[in-house]
């Protein structure tokens, strides 16, 4: 890959880096003058035999390819589950880290009937809790120097849902919200956090596409929006990017004007069923990065009349559990 964007004497821990996307964001950081922490346990796709003969050194594989081309690189090959460990190995090796890629991953798909404790435990561990820790060891380094970037990642299974990934999007989503807060916790310190949602050709893929699509998704293409994001001259904080194939968007979040009724004992479920339509209705809808603003819509509704339903919503015979 081309292009003169450099990181020199800048620390990049990459997790999960001995494979698929993060062995490519790790040789493009290290081929432009990073110092790298290469993560890896090794293992399978779904998280069996992490730390098994015969996959375990990936990423010493990735290491001495960087050392190969002329870069600068150690290995570490503890879970994300112990971050704190992976953070030590930036420190102990180059007395500081400035950029954090989260991007270890497994997957257990199942559909939620079938799904088994283990299934969703696992799956929870390495994305969210591995997120977390890797995360929260690497704070008090970012805020001490007042400079970080980490780009924490998401799934459109996140974003979207997708069958038998329940496990999977519930645990993408959540680094959504984790990295929307870190924004928010981080930005007077210098530090900035985005999510990255990527497509591309790898053990998570490999089953479900067919080749021409495993060539044109190739995880090198991601790089390079990961490549800004976690660039100094970079400011975008809190942000859900896509990347893949080439393609590369933003997301956002998108708030209904709404409804807005009279909050007393007029109030009722088929108030709101006259009512559904505006609900859902996204003309002139804003895209917030805050709760909306309840005190104006308590001064609001206290001024309008009682509320009046036209229609009543009958459940009779239906059983909920409340
Ligand atoms: P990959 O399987 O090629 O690489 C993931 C690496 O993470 C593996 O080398 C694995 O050994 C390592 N890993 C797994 N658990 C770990 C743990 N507990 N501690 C340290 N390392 C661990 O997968 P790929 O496709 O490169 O995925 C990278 C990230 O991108 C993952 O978070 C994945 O969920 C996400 N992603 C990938 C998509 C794709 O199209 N490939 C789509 C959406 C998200």
């Amino acid at each position: 890959m081309t292009g003169n964007i450099r990181y020199d004497n800048q620390v990049f821990v990459i997790t999960g880096a001995g494979n698929g996307l993060g062995k490519q964001y790790a040789k493009f950081f290290a081929a432009r003058g990073a110092k790298v922490v290469v993560n890896d346990l090794g293992g399978s796709f779904n998280g069996n035999d992490a730390g098994g003969k015969g996959t375990a050194r990936v990423a010493d594989a990735v290491v001495q390819e960087i050392k190969d081309a002329g870069g600068i690189a150690v290995a570490n090959y503890d879970s994300v589950q112990q971050g704190e460990k992976i953070i030590k190995t930036a420190i102990d090796n180059f007395g500081t880290v400035h950029v954090l890629i989260n991007n270890a991953g497994i997957l257990r798909d199942i559909t939620l009937r079938n799904m088994k404790d283990a299934d969703w435990d696992i799956i929870m561990d390495v994305h969210v809790h591995g997120t977390m820790k890797t995360t929260r060891a690497a704070w008090p380094f970012f805020k001490k120097q007042r400079y970080g970037r980490i780009i924490n990642t998401s799934s459109t299974s996140g974003l979207f849902g997708n069958f038998g990934q329940s496990n999977y999007a519930a645990a993408k989503v959540a680094v959504v919200g984790f990295t929307e807060t870190l924004a928010k916790e981080g930005a007077k310190y210098n530090i900035y956090s985005n999510a990255l949602a990527p497509g591309a050709a790898s053990r998570l893929t490999q089953t479900v596409w067919p080749p021409e699509m495993m060539e044109a998704m190739r995880p090198d293409f991601v790089v390079p929006l990961v490549g800004v994001l976690a660039h100094d001259s970079c400011k975008e904080n809190g942000s859900i990017f896509e990347a893949a194939a080439g393609h590369y968007d933003k997301i956002r979040w998108e708030r209904s004007k709404g409804f807005l009724a009279r909050a007393d004992e007029s109030l009722s479920a088929d108030v709101i069923l006259n009512n559904f339509s505006k609900i859902k209705d996204f003309t002139d809808a804003d895209h917030p990065t805050q709760p909306a603003d309840m005190t104006s819509f308590i001064e609001k509704a206290s001024k309008l009349p009682p509320s009046q339903a036209n229609n009543t919503i009958s459940l009779k015979g239906r059983v909920a559990l409340v």
